[in-house]
């Protein structure tokens, strides 16, 4: 290895993480995001805008110029998100040369290649003509940041089975239906029924409830025909919706089994748990993340769940002053407990991530761990012995909570 590489894989994993990680919470990500997303809208309208014969006339070459410049940022986009292609994680395996050729055959690649490649071509070989609105094809470039646009391509991929088989279905409907009003009512009317390929249109027509081609059955068979092949149109359309609706409903509710399992990680109190517990535990906690200053919780109010802080901060007012916790801590378990009413107000300190564990799922989540619900009671005792001890006047600096967190006016 020369002195050299281990710098330039520093850059280049930092330059993977700007292009394609594209973290939340990474702010260079993001201005790098928006920029090339403003630079694809300007670019379709202004290749839009080029359609207008007055608009070309006016301004044809300063949108010419424009779109040049935008294939330019295009083309730099492309080069560097080849460059960084290595450091992809699925891709890590493979020697560069490799790992980038399986990264150029990626769906987005493709278009992204498409964005500038017919230009360059053009400026190659003038004189021959490439379909100018091809550029349009830059618009599915936004693709990459629609995360709901990758799910649906996830959902469809999942689903493809039981979407052939509608396929396949609506298929056969449609030609069932034609040929029966073909043999019933073809020599009637040969104008819109005399072949397969017209009786075929007809059916399509009547599947989708576009109406029948201005056709009315002549015969009662007909009608009858006519008739059940409407109500097939109903069933066979709500068939695949039915079936991307529930896929939808399958990813979501994996994508949060995965975001739950990866935060339960940050909650010491479940580290003694097997695998099939935590299992459990992730299928009845709830994720939830809370903006800074966030009430949580309100001194008083019925307690209903219990949470556990995955990231973040939370402030508890107590009587003493507030008490800080931390990625770990947990809180709100006294109410539930005791089925008393909260003991005090809490708020989020800054962005947090929570665990939250209903009260009835609390309860049969401790009968069932008996070790973990032995902590959790230990914990709350600890907490009531501090707030009594405060409220009848004793030395307030001398408070700590078991979960080891600090009060915040020492
Ligand atoms: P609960 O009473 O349900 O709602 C308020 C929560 O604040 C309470 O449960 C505890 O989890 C937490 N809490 C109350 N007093 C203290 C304390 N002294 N130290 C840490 N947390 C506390």
């Amino acid at each position: 290895m020369t002195g050299t590489e281990p710098r330039l894989s520093t850059a280049r994993e930092r330059a993977f993480e700007i292009l394609e990680h594209g973290r939340r919470r990474d702010l260079a990500s993001r201005i790098l995001d928006w920029f090339l997303v403003a630079v694809i809208l300007a670019n379709v309208a202004g290749t839009i805008a080029q359609t207008q014969p007055e608009i070309e006339a006016a301004y044809g070459e300063d949108l010419q110029l424009f779109d040049r410049l935008c294939v330019l940022v295009f083309a730099i986009e492309y080069v560097a998100r080849m460059w960084v292609a290595p450091e992809h994680p699925l891709l890590h395996k493979l020697s560069a040369a490799r790992a980038r050729l399986r990264f150029a055959a990626t769906p987005m690649m493709v278009i992204d290649a498409l964005a500038f490649v017919p230009l360059l071509l053009e400026l190659a070989f003038p004189g021959v003509a490439y379909l100018r609105l091809t550029r349009l094809v830059r618009f599915l470039k936004l693709a990459r940041y629609s995360p709901a646009l990758a799910t649906i391509g996830r959902v469809v991929a999942a689903e493809r089975r039981a979407l052939l088989a509608c396929v396949i279905i609506i298929g056969g409907v449609m030609m069932a239906a034609a040929a029966a009003m073909h043999t019933v009512e073809g020599e009637l009317q040969p104008e819109r029924l005399g072949d397969m390929s017209k009786a075929m249109w007809w059916s399509a027509a009547m599947l989708a409830k576009i109406g029948g081609g201005e056709l009315t059955p002549l015969t009662a068979t007909g009608r009858i025909i006519a008739a059940i092949t409407v109500m097939l149109g109903i069933f066979c359309f709500a068939l695949p919706v039915a079936i991307i609706g529930r896929g939808f409903y399958e990813e979501i509710r994996r994508r949060d089994f995965v975001v739950t399992f990866a935060m339960v990680a940050h909650v010491p109190l479940f580290s003694q748990l097997d695998a099939a517990s935590i299992s459990d535990l992730v299928g009845i906690l709830k994720a939830r993340t809370v903006p800074a200053g966030t009430t949580i919780i309100r001194k008083s109010e019925p307690g209903d769940a219990m949470y556990f802080i995955a990231s973040g901060k939370v402030t508890v007012e107590t009587a003493t002053g507030p008490i800080r916790l931390e990625e770990g801590d947990f809180f709100g378990e006294m109410a539930l407990l005791t089925r008393e009413r909260r003991t005090a107000t809490v708020t989020a300190v800054k962005s947090t991530d929570l665990l939250v564990l209903d009260c009835d799922d609390f309860h049969r989540f401790l009968d069932r761990n008996p070790d973990i619900g032995a902590k959790v009671r230990a914990v709350a005792h600890e907490r009531t012995a501090t707030n009594q001890h405060a409220s009848s006047g004793a030395d307030q600096a001398s408070t700590r909570t078991s979960s080891g967190a600090e009060p915040l006016s020492k």
